[in-house]
């Protein structure tokens, strides 16, 4: 057992002190006041500090095959970098290449993520539509714990999907009370930008937003918003970057849809200057989609998360090192798209968002934790602090500052986005199922202690569309 002793508890509701005590199962089995210390019970000492929920990453990508490479990070590494920056829980993809078997996907993500140092999901692609899909979607919501499917609206050639596959995938997920997610671009619209500015000699990772802008985004977030509610089916946006695309989202819950949208930490804080860089590596190591914005797009992703348009944060954290981004040294089309960021994420919100005032502490337990539990139906037992919730904690130290690079982090990557940021606000203890795996810069995981989180469907929200849905139909 351990009790965590002294603190103010935040959750997305409430701050006060209180003590937490974790049983030995890995659950919260009380949080009160000046609790009673069980015998051979272990104290930790969280005077001075927050007692928050250990954040949620509901978009990870560990060990993913992707343009001709692997991304660097694996389930080992990849959590345990998560849990030195006080993340807890990460909703990974398993994306099937084209044509092949969901379940069989899903079995092979499985395995992999047996290393992880703590608690894991899955998101499930869908890459193409076939009866097969149709099928599975159905073995993988009823026995496996999915209860979310993503789609590619980019990536032509290779994970994209038509409208037509979108439509058939979201009206199978809507039948069973899953959510489907969406990387909103115009696969078509970048492909053809691309074309023409290699047509032009234009090779350099400076032409990587230039084929990807701001309209591109906007104009799938807003084909996607139609098609959900041609349906009535509710759809998560990940990594919303543009005003356009928020203000998409924000329309369309005005009109009463159920729309979500993400937002990386990543995107909040950085711009498209980091294109400019005449380093050519320095510039590419910035390639992901959606790419770095001019800086006017952030009042509107924070605006977003302040107003509760947008409900996560996230990290997309997909890392490449030197040698991978290499591959599209002489053409930007072939650089791997991805940036790491799951170690820095809970700062970067607590620096930026709650030091700034643009953010409370609860607001940042919502969109660092709560809101994910609750769209992606694992709320209580992950996001908040609560009898009975998983023990997965974070001892927030508010006030201390850290500077960020790859000399010092945890991720298996030779660059860090945030290189020489000093940011204050870090993660002084994690506890991971009720066990101290980060403590005062040391890292204590187990290789494998993570569990597998299965998350069933129909999702409160599900389950309110699915009965709105019947009643506008007569039913
Ligand atoms: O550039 C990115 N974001 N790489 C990972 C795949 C995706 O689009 O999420
Ligand atoms: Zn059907
Ligand atoms: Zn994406
Ligand atoms: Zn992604």
């Amino acid at each position: 057992m351990l009790l965590v002793r002294g603190g103010t508890v935040v959750t997305a509701e409430w701050s006060r002190r209180a003590d937490v005590l974790c049983d030995d199962a890995g659950r919260i089995a009380a949080v009160g006041p000046a609790l009673d210390v069980p015998v051979g019970c272990d104290v930790l000492d969280a005077g001075g500090l927050l007692v928050m929920p250990g954040g949620i990453d509901p978009h990870t990508h560990m060990e993913m095959p992707f343009m001709g490479s692997v991304s660097s990070d694996d389930f080992q590494t990849g959590t345990a970098a998560g849990v030195a920056g006080g993340t807890t829980t990460i909703i990974d993809f398993v994306i099937p290449d084209p044509g092949t078997s969901l379940l069989g996907a899903w079995k092979d993500w499985r395995a992999k993520a047996e290393k992880a140092v703590s608690d894991y999901s899955f998101h499930v692609a869908v890459t193409h539509w076939d009866q097969r899909v149709h099928d599975e979607m159905g073995i993988l919501t009823r026995d496996c714990g999915v209860n979310s499917f993503k789609h590619f609206m980019a990536y032509k050639g290779a994970l994209m999907v038509d409208d037509g596959v979108l439509l058939r995938s979201i009206g199978r997920a809507l039948e069973l009370g899953a959510l489907c997610n969406v990387h909103a671009e115009n696969g078509d619209a970048v492909a053809y930008l691309q074309q023409d500015l290699l047509a032009r000699g234009v090779t350099g990772p400076a032409a990587h937003p230039r084929s990807r802008p701001p309209a591109v985004e906007g104009e799938a977030a807003q084909r996607v918003i139609a098609i959900a509610g041609l349906l009535g089916a509710p759809v998560y946006i990940v990594h919303v970057s543009t005003e356009e695309a928020a203000a998409a989202i924000a329309a369309a819950r005005a009109r009463g849809q159920r729309v979500y949208g993400e937002v990386l930490a990543q995107h909040l804080v950085i711009d498209d200057g980091v294109y400019a860089d005449p380093d050519w590596l320095g510039a590419a190591r910035h390639v992901m989609s959606p790419p770095f914005r001019p800086k006017h797009h952030q009042n509107a992703l924070w605006a977003g998360l302040a107003s509760g348009q947008l409900q996560t944060t996230a990290t997309d954290h997909c890392c490449f090192c030197a040698g991978q981004k290499q591959q599209g040294r002489d053409d930007f089309t072939q650089i791997p798209n991805g940036t790491p960021g799951i170690e820095d994420r809970m700062s970067v919100l607590w620096h930026h968002g709650v030091r700034t005032g643009r953010l409370t502490p609860e607001e940042f337990v919502a969109v660092t934790s709560a809101n994910a539990a609750k769209i992606f139906n694992i709320h209580p037992r992950k996001g908040t602090v609560t009898p009975g919730a998983d023990a997965d904690l974070v001892l927030w130290d508010a006030d201390s500052s850290r500077t960020v690079s790859a000399a010092t982090h945890h991720q298996n990557v030779d660059y860090n986005v945030y290189e020489g940021m000093t940011l204050t606000g870090l993660a002084r203890h994690t506890i991971s199922g009720g066990r101290v795996v980060w403590s005062d810069g040391d890292l204590r995981t187990v290789r494998g202690a993570g569990r597998y989180v299965e998350r069933p469907c129909f999702a409160p929200d599900m389950a309110a569309q699915a009965r709105r849905n019947a009643v506008a139909a007569g039913r």
